[in-house]
């Protein structure tokens, strides 16, 4: 057993979030902490296929399976730490400040935050089971938003996750009825800590041929 690929679940204080209750938040850091754990344990029974230096053709299908789920896993971790660290306590201010340099780059990108947030909260209401998140191109710095299937499918390598939104049912389904995503995704918006999300975001290239 190694502990260089060991990984711990982060503590995220979002009490009193608006729309979203302390009960959901509670269950969804529990359910986080399950992907922590199982990541890990994916990460060890793969190195215990490794260690001898080769995969026998006996081990292939077990090391397959294994190797496979580690996408979900990963991503249903790594993603629940975006997610929770872009909110905070007691609710946002709703949508950035006209100056902010999200705007900038919803503007540089997709014209206006407007148009930007109209494709951002569109991905959102797609039936199924994900997320949506607005990532950014390290190569041109443009912004866009994504859906994401489960936890794995639809995320482009290599970009950026500068806001990210869980769609999972289990995000609001203690505060809403499953018809009413749109009521959590409004609440989402109003628990949105910018500061947060900015500090992902690399300055626009064309930020000076724009203002
Ligand atoms: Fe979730």
């Amino acid at each position: 057993m190694t502990d260089t690929n060991t990984y711990k679940p982060r503590e995220f204080n979002l009490s009193n979030l608006k729309g979203i209750s302390d009960e959901t938040l509670e269950m969804h850091f529990k359910l986080y902490e399950g992907y922590v754990k199982e990541t890990n344990n994916l990460n060890e029974r793969i190195a215990e296929f490794i260690k001898d230096g080769k995969v026998d053709q006996e081990e292939m299908p077990a090391y397959s399976e294994l190797t496979r789920r580690l996408g979900f896993e990963y991503n249903g971790m790594v993603l629940h730490e975006y997610y929770f660290e872009n909110m905070k306590s007691y609710g946002g201010t709703g949508d950035p400040a006209p100056p902010s340099a999200f705007r900038q780059a919803a503007e540089t990108s997709f014209g206006s935050y407007e148009i930007w947030k109209a494709d951002f909260v569109g991905i959102g209401k797609m039936r199924g089971v994900g997320w949506a998140i607005c990532a950014q191109n390290p190569t041109n710095r443009r912004i866009s938003n994504h859906w994401i299937s489960l936890h794995e499918m639809g995320n482009v390598a290599g970009f950026t996750p500068v806001l990210v939104m869980d769609v999972w049912e289990h995000a609001y389904l203690l505060d809403y009825k499953p018809a009413d995503r749109p009521k959590y995704i409004e609440a989402f918006f109003s628990n949105i800590d910018w500061q947060a999300s900015e500090k992902r975001l690399q300055q626009p290239i064309s930020r000076s041929a724009t203002s």
